[in-house]
């Protein structure tokens, strides 16, 4: 399918999802939703796509949230399915068997905080502004936003977010755990393209395990997530890749990884 709300690349091991409709602000309409449920499938059967990374187009957003002009007239039983599906679409970032990177260009609020929760790790321009100000609708987050806000930065700081609308500043975002790195605007995607290259340059196999570990074993007492690493950790010895990094630790050089 053509896209209409996003733009697509795929280049050099790396997925691109551009949100795409900076005149909104990126919201994130329900077309934009229907093309990121299929755009998520395409990346995670695309073998040519090892890392996804999603940003949103200009300079102000990453996105500012579900599209408020899609609320109005919309039903209990309506507000439920769109919480459901935002729900779905979402947990394929987060179970996507590939490392997956929030470039946050600009305002994330709402929906738009909810997907960049969803990926594994955020990047944000110095620039942007983040929250969950749905309260201020006299609604809530729905895409997420109360479970994986309160499980990043704690359930205190997420309640004072989501109770008060506030927006934070991205030095805030980094001092409560919401992203995990702040550089200038303008260095945002090269930064990104450098930790895209780190991640790539090892093992397919093993950073699904990593990735798949920490997903699962943080939904879970803490013997059940060491099980869960036991397994993941002897399953990396069923591949090419782990003599490969060992030899190459010997022999004093860069290990070539396959992926198998
Ligand atoms: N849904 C629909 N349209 C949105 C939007 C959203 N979530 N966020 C921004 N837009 C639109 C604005 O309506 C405006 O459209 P217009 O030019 O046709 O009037 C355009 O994007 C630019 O936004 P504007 O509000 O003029 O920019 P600003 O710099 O003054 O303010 C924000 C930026 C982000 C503070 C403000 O747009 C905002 O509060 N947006 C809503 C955020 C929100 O509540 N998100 C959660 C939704 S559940």
């Amino acid at each position: 399918m053509g896209f209409e709300s996003i733009l697509i690349k795929i280049e050099a091991g790396v997925a691109t999802i551009t949100l795409n409709r900076p005149q909104r602000l990126n919201a994130l309409n329900q077309q934009m939703m229907r093309e990121l449920d299929e755009a998520f499938d395409d990346v995670t059967a695309d073998p040519a796509a090892r890392i996804l990374v999603i940003t949103g187009a200009g300079d102000r957003a990453f996105a500012a949230g579900a599209d408020i002009k899609e609320f109005l007239g919309m039903s209990p039983v309506t507000a439920l399915d769109f919480s459901r599906n935002a729900h779905r679409v979402y947990q394929k970032v987060e179970r996507m068997p590939k490392p997956t990177i929030a470039a946050v260009n600009g305002f994330a609020l709402g929906g738009g905080c909810e997907l960049m929760m969803a990926c594994d790790i955020a990047y944000a321009a110095d620039t942007a502004k983040l929250g969950q100000p749905e309260i201020t609708l006299g609604i809530m987050p729905g895409a997420g936003g109360t479970q994986r806000l309160s499980r990043l930065v704690g359930k205190q700081k997420a309640k004072e977010l989501a109770l008060t609308g506030d927006m934070i500043a991205a030095e805030e975002a980094l001092r409560i755990g919401l992203v995990c790195r702040v550089v200038p605007a303008a260095e945002l995607m090269g930064e990104v393209q450098k930790l895209c290259q780190r991640i790539l340059s090892k093992g397919d196999v093993a950073l699904r395990m990593v990735k798949e570990a920490i997903e699962a074993g943080s939904h879970v007492d803490l013997a059940s997530g060491l099980e869960i690493e036991a397994k993941s950790w002897s399953l990396c010895f069923t591949t090419e890749d782990h003599v490969e990094g060992v030899k190459a630790f010997m022999e004093k050089r860069a290990p070539n990884f396959k992926g198998r």
